[in-house]
């Protein structure tokens, strides 16, 4: 990505190649996206403990811990929604070249949000979508914030009064509506296989 005039590209003394070779594996991003209680932060934990248990370098940005930090001044406006997603591809894309594996567990609502990532992150850019219904998630719940938003408590809230709008060219679909935890798992890391970034098990 090209700087502006005043500033110089900091140059690497350990190169993203050198780091991939000693960790065995490649540096990407995968980004789960799907709606609010869809299991994004709860695959991502459970893939970033299986790496971890296989020795493979990754690490989890989750969109509460970023709102929460780096991201705290921002709000649910259409230009925070983007800023949002701009600071969590930057911060991957510094990630990925240092040999990462991470982990985006963020909603990302809409196609314009996502193609930040593809855009910044090229081919080292995966989404996958987990696509649990809007009435499983609601019925799940778990932080009550769809109960809050049915009550007006809450606007701008993705499902119920903001879109989501689903990917169309998701690299993988895992339906975490139907499946259980352990099986959407299992297909995330063959998949990861079959994509290179991990040794095929
Ligand atoms: N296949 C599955 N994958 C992930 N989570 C599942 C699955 N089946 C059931 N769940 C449950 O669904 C809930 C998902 O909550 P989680 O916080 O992971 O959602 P989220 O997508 O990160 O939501 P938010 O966008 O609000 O952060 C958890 O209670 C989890 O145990
Ligand atoms: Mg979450």
């Amino acid at each position: 990505m090209p700087l502006p005039d005043n500033l110089l590209a900091p140059v690497a003394s350990i190169s993203r190649l050198q780091r991939e070779a000693r960790n065995g594996h490649r540096g990407t991003a995968i980004l789960l996206t799907g709606l609010p209680a869809a299991g994004k932060s709860t695959l991502a934990q459970a893939l970033h403990a299986e790496l971890f248990a296989r020795g493979v370098q990754s690490v989890v940005l989750d969109g509460d811990g970023l709102r929460g930090g780096l991201n705290r001044d921002l709000g649910f406006s259409d230009a925070d929604r983007l800023e949002n997603i701009r600071r969590a591809s930057e911060l991957a894309a510094l990630l990925v070249e240092n040999g990462q594996v991470v982990i985006l567990a963020m909603i990302a609502p809409l196609l314009e949000l996502r193609e930040v990532f593809a855009q910044r992150l090229g081919d080292d850019y995966r989404e996958v979508w987990c696509s649990a219904s809007l009435a499983v998630c609601e019925q799940r719940d778990p932080k009550g914030h769809y109960a809050r938003a049915r009550r007006g408590e809450m606007a701008g809230f993705t499902g119920v009064s903001a879109p989501y709008e689903p990917p169309v060219q998701a690299s993988l679909v895992l339906d975490t509506g139907m499946h259980t935890v352990d099986a959407c798992l299992d297909r995330l890391l063959t998949w990861l296989g079959e994509c290179a970034v991990l040794p095929k098990a």
